[in-house]
């Protein structure tokens, strides 16, 4: 029930977001997907280690630190030539979705997990037009390889649960709804403006650059 809603209420913000990164592009270059690269990394740093702090996170019961992306994604900005310096240095999002509670947390899991599907279709087409596997810059978009469908299910299973016992449908959605508004106004802003997306919280990650 809250999948089938969560996917209805989203499937604009997902069309809208697949528009703004242009991965499957046949002439596809590496240098728009590094960019891309940074984009997504400099979005889950702060959110991630908030999202880790966050009271909300311990009631859960997802092990989202098995599953963090920031690392992965620092991994592919370092193959694709940046440097420690570099990926430490590059200046974060601060205008993050709300993280305090299980239920938006939870619905902004929904959308960060769920990239890693559409993220199977991406990674072949890194390898075909780029030549990147996970080890060369595509570890983020090869997700979990083999064990991607099974742990969105495990996923899915648990969120489900959560939706049920709890009857808190309205701010799993407006978690899910503020996380593709803040990545979209992310990946919007150039690298010198700051992004404000609707329901956004300011983060107190210290800016890094
Ligand atoms: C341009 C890159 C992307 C493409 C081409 C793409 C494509 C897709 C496709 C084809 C699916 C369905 C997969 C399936 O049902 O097996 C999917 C699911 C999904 N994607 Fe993406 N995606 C992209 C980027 C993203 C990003 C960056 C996010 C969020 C950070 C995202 C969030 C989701 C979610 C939440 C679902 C699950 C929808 C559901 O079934 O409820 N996607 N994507």
């Amino acid at each position: 029930m809250i999948l089938k809603l969560l996917k209805d209420v989203t499937r604009e913000s997902h069309l809208a977001l697949e528009r703004q990164m242009p991965l499957l592009d046949a002439e596809l270059r590496l240098d728009t997907y590094r960019h891309m690269v940074q984009k997504l990394f400099t979005y889950h740093k702060p959110l991630e280690a908030t999202l880790l702090a966050s009271s909300g996170y311990a009631e859960l019961g997802v092990a989202y630190t098995e599953r963090a992306k920031t690392a992965r994604l620092a991994h592919d900005l370092s193959a694709l030539g940046l440097s420690t310096r570099d990926i430490e240095q590059l200046r974060v999002c601060k205008s993050l979705p709300p993280l305090a509670d299980p239920s938006h947390i939870f619905g902004c899991l929904y959308v960060l997990e769920g990239a890693t599907l559409g993220g199977q279709i991406v990674n072949r087409h890194l390898q075909a037009s780029l030549g990147l596997t996970a080890d060369s810059g595509a570890s983020y978009f090869s997700g979990y390889g083999v064990d991607t469908g099974p742990r969105w299910k495990a996923f899915c299973a648990i969120l489900t649960a959560y939706a049920e016992r709890t009857d808190d449908q309205n701010d799993i959605v407006a978690g899910a709804n503020a996380t593709y508004a803040t990545l979209s106004a992310w990946m919007r802003a150039g690298d010198g403006e700051r992004a404000h997306a609707p329901g956004a919280q300011t983060s107190t990650q210290p800016a890094l650059a």
